[in-house]
């Protein structure tokens, strides 16, 4: 972005101006345009991967140009998206499949705690473990690709309808979580799939719209308009993480970039991804993210899905060939880049698990629920085809219950704590709020793509293609039932009950425990940050007659919580979304079973204006490129703004207390060479980039000490400040490590050492297209939170 652009962006923040249609007619914005990047690179012949691209090569070599082609486009099966066998070669196709926190569409699997659960247990072992287990399930259904993880969105807006299901709004701890996610997912031979790349930061007119022919645009959709700088240091971040942990496939998102459709953005494709990162991967559709066939391929979109014949643009991919637009090895290419990691990952061979053919089923079930859904399942005559194999609907959850137990209980951010908590000999509790009870709506609602979600029951996860069907669910009220034994649990389950007759109690209640939500989902931006069902004013009114209220909030991402300083509100569980054992999770919180550890992934503001940025919209125009969303605050999004505008948010990202407290001791600096030069010495590109972006610069070492009298585990909190030298727009301080302690007895000590890279470092140099260390000194802060350092240091490269 240019100076005049970001200096027109900031005055226009300062000033309070909404981008409007009227400024987009101004012209402005058109300033974000997308260049063109050809051709699409095309994979390297060597590293990690040669072994089985001679595999793939070979598998090429027996193919007809059709057969080719089907390997490129989705096409009916079993899965959520699948790629069709070719029996001629004993190939039995590829099952891709749904979510980012458990296997979608399947029985007897678990519904473990959504990424925004995940990062804000800031752990990095608890984030690689439930990789794993998800990965495990995966496998043993059959399927080939997990169309998880997820760190776009980031979280550029808290109004955000997907931000739950990425780990956070700061890049780097999003890349951490990413970074693990995938290792599990490699671990056991399953292909990950991070998305949604990229700028899918609204869901709000994530698709263009068309008229009554479903075929003709009227508006196209909404253009992310990122300027370099911040694409880099912000968005693209935590993907490169994911390119350098070997994820398998990247997903395009539904959104333009730049005014260009982010599955046929050259620039982004084959520029960024491909060229810049080194990603050796196929680049998939988002479903229906294709707009286009030779001009998407060129582009760099490798697998368009979910294919023929509700998406077509790949289907005539052989007369594209015979017509000289798009060449025969431009489409080896892309083969190559699908299958690789299948070999890689030795699903070819006869130990990978067959298909479960209760998906099958479910998917031809889901058809006959929803007949509008495009996609059919395996019919009969073709069951043969595919890899299934007995026994069917089988049971892949192992013990990982357990586990979601502890990460959901892990990703409990505790906010506020009078003294209320943990609870000790508790005789006559009162569970109050429509956040406490079983689902009411069924374990699963086919679609459950809704603004609002179900009235009644906890909130474990979100709505949309980011979750799957519970096979059990412990709701709070049930497991404080069993907390409780033979104390007296009152409950009142409906907020609009406990408004009118709080006062129905008797007796009075020793605590009032709370639980309210607000759901989130796919294709649906929040509208507000408030409660859902009312609930922050029965909060209010349970608070006037209990002075030990206690509030539980299962939620996708930020509540304003106005009433929080309430003096009868004695404790605040951010509970997240922790899944099917959300009620196991939030006793072992309540009752002490677990000291929290938890921290905000994302920040409380005090008032929805103190965030800046908003969900575009333009609804009501006409002009077919009214939808601009420009990124006009830059790198300041969550804590970066609150930092550089001064606000105080009400709890700030990083945030989390305990049942004890902790203190930092010493930090210490090394640097680890001499010499640094400004700039990355040039290499070959390999995965992730210049490797020597990830040559560490300088070690961080301090020591945490328990302070209090229980023990507890806590999160030091590394931030770092550029030198003066670097540009503007450069934020405040950005998160460049984080470690989660053991669980540390009384006056027990760890010390943690920190990495920082070369590209930690570094700003992104738009002028050079380069990463360069700034010269003078950085300054090392590390602490509890983004707002509570305790400790730094300071440090000069250059
Ligand atoms: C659309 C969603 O955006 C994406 O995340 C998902 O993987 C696909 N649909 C397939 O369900």
């Amino acid at each position: 972005m240019s100076n005049v652009l970001r200096l027109h962006g900031a005055m226009l923040l300062a000033l309070g101006v909404v981008v409007t249609a009227q400024n987009v007619s101004q012209g402005w914005p058109y300033m974000f345009e997308t260049e063109e990047v050809f051709p699409s690179p095309p994979m390297r012949t060597t590293g990690v991967l040669a072994e089985s691209l001679t595999l793939v090569n070979q598998l090429i070599t027996q193919l007809t140009l059709e057969e080719k082609v089907g390997l490129v486009e989705g096409s009916d099966g079993p899965c959520g998206g699948s790629i069709a066998p070719i029996p001629r070669v004993n190939f039995k196709g590829i099952c891709l499949q749904d979510s980012p926190l458990g296997v979608r569409e399947a029985d007897f699997v678990t519904m473990f705690p959504a990424g925004i659960a995940a990062g804000a247990s800031w752990d990095r072992n608890l984030i690689y473990q439930r990789g794993l287990f998800m990965a495990e399930e995966f496998r043993a259904k059959g399927i080939n690709i997990a169309l998880s993880p997820v760190v776009g969105p980031l979280g550029r807006s808290a109004f955000g309808g997907r931000n739950w299901e990425g780990f956070g709004a700061d890049p780097y701890l999003a890349g951490v979580a990413a970074k693990e996610t995938i290792a599990g997912f490699n671990a056991r031979g399953v292909q990950s799939t991070i998305k949604h790349w990229i700028g899918n930061e609204q869901e709000t007119m994530r698709n263009p719209s068309t008229g009554p022919d479903s075929v003709t645009v009227l508006q196209e959709s909404v253009s992310s308009n990122i300027d370099d700088r911040t694409m880099h240091e912000l968005y693209m971040w935590p993907f490169a993480d994911a390119v350098r942990a070997g994820v398998s496939h990247v997903m395009c998102s539904y959104q333009r970039l730049n005014q260009t459709y982010s599955c046929q953005n050259s620039k982004s494709l084959n520029g960024l991804l491909k060229g810049e990162l080194g990603f050796q991967g196929a680049v998939m559709s988002d479903w229906f993210a294709t707009h286009s066939g030779i001009s998407s391929i060129e582009a760099g979109l490798d697998l368009n899905m979910p294919g023929s014949p509700t998406s077509p643009y790949f289907h005539n991919i052989t007369q594209f060939i015979r017509d000289g637009n798009i060449t025969e090895e431009r489409l080896d290419d892309m083969v190559r880049r699908i299958m690789t990691p299948y070999f890689h990952l030795n699903q070819h061979n006869s130990s990978y698990p067959t298909l479960d053919l209760g998906l099958n089923e479910f998917k031809a079930q889901e058809v006959v629920a929803v007949p509008i859904l495009p996609w059919k399942a395996v019919s009969a005559q073709n069951i043969e085809d595919w890899n299934f194999g007995p026994p069917k609907n089988r049971d892949v959850r192992d013990n990982h219950g357990e586990f979601v137990r502890e990460l959901g209980a892990a990703g409990a951010v505790l906010l506020k704590n009078e003294g209320a908590l943990p609870f000790s000999k508790l005789r006559n509790v009162a569970v109050i709020g429509n956040d406490a009870a079983d689902l009411s709506q069924g374990q699963f609602a086919l679609n459950n793509t809704n603004p609002v979600g179900p009235e009644f029951g906890a909130n474990a996860v979100g709505g949309g293609s980011g979750v799957g069907r519970f096979s059990y669910f412990v709701s709070p009220l049930e497991a404080i039932k069993m907390k409780m034994g033979a104390g007296l649990t009152q409950y009142i389950l409906d907020n609009k009950i406990a408004v009118e007759s709080i006062g129905s109690l008797y007796p009075p209640p020793e605590a009032c425990v709370v639980f309210v939500k607000s759901f989130t989902s796919e294709a649906y931006d929040r509208s507000t940050l408030a409660l859902d069902w009312n609930g922050d004013a029965m909060v209010e009114e349970v608070a006037r007659s209990c002075n030990n209220t206690v509030v539980v909030t299962h939620s996708g991402g930020t509540d304003l919580l106005g009433w929080a300083d309430h003096p009868n509100i004695t404790a605040i569980v951010a509970g997240h979304l922790p899944g099917q054992e959300i009620g196991n999770s939030i006793v072992d919180i309540l009752w002490g079973n677990v000291n929290p550890s938890g921290k905000l992934p994302y920040t409380i503001a005090m008032e929805v204006s103190d965030y800046g940025t908003q969900i575009a919209n333009f609804s009501g125009t006409t002009d077919i490129n009214a939808w601009q969303s420009d990124f006009v605050e830059g790198q300041y999004i969550d804590y970066r703004r609150f930092d550089a505008y001064n606000i105080t948010p009400r709890y700030e990202f990083g945030f989390g207390l305990s049942y004890t407290s902790f203190e930092l001791e010493k930090i210490d600096i090394i640097r680890l060479t001499k010499e640094v030069s400004s700039t990355a010495p040039s290499q070959p590109v390999s995965p992730g980039g210049n490797a020597a972006l990830y040559d560490p610069l300088i070690f961080v070492n301090v020591t945490v000490r328990n302070s209090g009298s229980v023990a507890g585990a806590t999160v030091p909190q590394l931030y770092l400040s550029l030198p003066n030298s670097a540009p503007a727009g450069t934020p405040l301080q950005v998160l460049r490590g984080f470690e989660k302690t053991k669980v540390l007895e009384p006056d027990e000590r760890q010390t943690i050492a920190f990495i920082l890279t070369r590209k930690d470092m570094s700003f992104w140099e738009v002028t050079a297209q380069q990463w360069r260390v700034p010269s003078g000194d950085f300054t090392v802060r590390v602490g509890f939170s983004s707002r509570d350092i305790i400790t730094r240091g300071s440090v000069t490269l250059i």
